[in-house]
């Protein structure tokens, strides 16, 4: 079952940019590409952690500011020859609104 939880306005988050939503089970990354489509991943890079909002987005994709590594946005698996994976989270735009599945996060909460 879902539980979406409206986490802001489209408008909040810049095109290729991103903003952290904190949950008690740690952070996500939402990310808005050039076509204003949204996406929301674990903002923990798989390869050590990297704070993955902070990357550089490029189509359906963000590449992690530490080491480089690009995650496709909407499977959330490393692209090309690297391996790896970071959690998605369903989301959607209604409205100029984003709504966060957050029946995910049932221990968590959206903040
Ligand atoms: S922590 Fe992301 S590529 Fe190394």
């Amino acid at each position: 079952m879902t539980d979406w939880t409206d986490i802001g306005a489209l408008e909040d988050i810049p095109r290729r940019g991103a903003r952290v939503v904190r949950t008690r089970l740690g952070c996500i990354a939402v990310f808005r590409t050039v076509d204003d489509e949204v996406f929301a991943v674990d903002d923990a890079c798989p390869h050590k952690g990297g704070p993955l909002s902070e990357g550089i987005v490029h189509g359906r994709a963000v590449t992690c500011p530490l080491h480089n590594l690009v995650l496709r946005l909407d499977t959330g698996k490393a692209q090309g020859a690297d391996e790896g994976a970071v959690a998605t989270h369903p989301i959607v735009v209604e409205g100029g609104r984003i709504l966060l599945d957050a029946s995910g996060l049932r221990r968590g909460r959206v903040a």
